[in-house]
């Protein structure tokens, strides 16, 4: 069976946690997108491990990962994981894989997002990784594969400064390149967790264009990021907040007003610790957009979603989410791809009772309070997609699963 877990929002919702969580069952776990402007975090007990390129299948004893072809590799930040995932005791020798399709960033493509970034008139608030840049070379087609950095012919024709930052990487890389296709047919590979970066909502086909990513974060990135065919994806899993962060610039019409909800910003942001793993900037928080939600399970054919941070509503009086936006004098259901309708977008919202207790201790779905199973079901039937997982803080342990996404119905 092949898995796809995804985040259905703007990123950071909890993929790192769920992936590691599915991998006990995976044979393999590859990520298809993105690079090292990802921040996945795993917890578990006082350990806690922060990966960006490294897929979250790594912290499983054994298992084998494979950084896909559709993802964008800083090689100097690669070692470095791994060099910190050495240090965390993590055996991760021959059991990290990489593409040869993948894609090189190199040091030059850092330093012009950054100054890109700064030049544009509204910027995009990206993570300074030369991600953008890695993307773009790859479309004009003057990038550069990993196998191209191997091969001694075309390594020649790369520019002697970028030629001498890569030298350093090129013999431990080679043992770790595969073609990934022929590798799954080899192994006969039967459990795939595919593995997604950002969101779907920053993905620049579905997402809030232009401020999203490069890489396609979306399920249908799944197949052609890690070379599987896309008839061959059995299940997508959509990972979401019960609230929404947003890190960087764009629209976010549920985002949270001082004016119009107090002090609601900075008690989640502190109890939800909501500051990026990858440049500890603040993250923006709001309510839970079921608009959004929506219209990204249906682009993304997700069969079950994954709620996260269930628990960071614990104290709440009244926990609120946005089931349309007023625009204008229109009131609607769909998610615009206009900028100025999302800037414009009030967001009509529907309050449901706080529970008003501790979630963390909870392991099954009939001892969660009334009021939280309520608001998981409402949104299950705003959606139309079961709810299967529920996350209830930030370890492994706490979680609740319904339906094991990878037992079939
Ligand atoms: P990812 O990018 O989707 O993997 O998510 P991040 O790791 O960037 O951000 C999620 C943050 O929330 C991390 O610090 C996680 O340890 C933490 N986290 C994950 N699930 C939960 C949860 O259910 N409750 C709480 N309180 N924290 C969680
Ligand atoms: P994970 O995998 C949250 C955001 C950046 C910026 C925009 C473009 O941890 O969920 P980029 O550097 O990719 O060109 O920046 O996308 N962004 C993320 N936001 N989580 C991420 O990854 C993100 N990766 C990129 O903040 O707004
Ligand atoms: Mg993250």
């Amino acid at each position: 069976m092949n898995l796809v877990v995804i985040g259905a929002q703007w990123g950071d919702e909890g993929k790192g946690k769920v992936v590691d969580y599915l991998s006990e069952r995976a044979d393999v776990t590859v990520r298809f997108s993105g690079g090292a402007n990802a921040g996945h975090t795993i917890v578990r007990g006082d350990r806690v491990y922060k990966l960006h390129l490294v897929p979250s299948g790594i912290i499983t004893p054994e298992k084998t990962v494979i950084l896909g072809s559709g993802m964008v590799i800083d090689p100097e930040a690669l070692f470095a994981e791994l060099r910190e995932l050495t240090n965390q005791g993590v055996l991760w020798e021959g059991r990290v894989l990489v593409s040869d399709r993948a894609h090189v960033v190199l040091p030059a493509y850092r330093k012009l997002d950054v100054e890109l970034d700064r030049q544009r008139a509204d910027p995009i608030g990206t993570t300074g990784r030369g991600i953008g840049i890695a993307y773009s070379k790859k479309a004009m087609r003057d990038g550069y594969r990993i196998i191209d950095i191997l091969e001694q012919q075309v390594f020649d024709t790369i520019d002697p400064a970028d030629r001498g930052f890569l030298e350093q990487y090129r013999e431990p890389l080679a043992d770790m390149v595969i073609d990934v296709q022929r590798y799954m047919e080899l192994k006969g590979s039967k459990a795939v967790l595919l593995e997604g970066a950002q969101g779907a909502l920053l993905d620049p086909d579905l997402g809030t264009y232009p401020y999203v990513s490069s890489g396609c974060s979306a399920a249908a990135g799944a197949s052609i990021g890690s070379g599987i065919g896309p008839r061959a994806i059995d299940r997508v899993v959509g990972v979401f907040k019960a609230y929404s962060t947003r890190v960087g610039n764009g629209p976010f019409p549920t985002e949270f007003h001082a004016d119009r909800d107090g002090r609601l910003i900075a008690h989640i942001r502190e109890i939800g610790n909501e500051y990026g793993v990858t440049t500890g900037r603040p993250r923006r928080c709001g309510y839970l957009d079921l608009v959004a939600l929506r219209y990204i399970c249906r682009s993304n054919s997700i069969d079950s979603l994954a709620l996260t941070h269930l628990d960071v509503y614990d104290t709440l009086d009244e926990v609120k989410l946005c089931v349309a936006y007023d625009i204008g004098q229109a009131s609607v259901e769909t998610f615009p791809a206009s900028r100025t309708a999302l800037d414009d977008a009030q967001p009509v919202t529907r309050k449901f009772p706080g529970w008003k207790t501790s979630l963390s201790g909870v392991t099954r779905f009939e001892t969660l309070p009334q009021q939280a199973r309520d608001y998981i079901a409402f949104i299950e039937q705003y959606t139309g997609v079961p709810v299967d997982i529920i996350s209830v803080g930030a370890d492994r342990e706490q979680t609740i699963v319904r339906r094991d996404p990878w037992i079939q119905s």
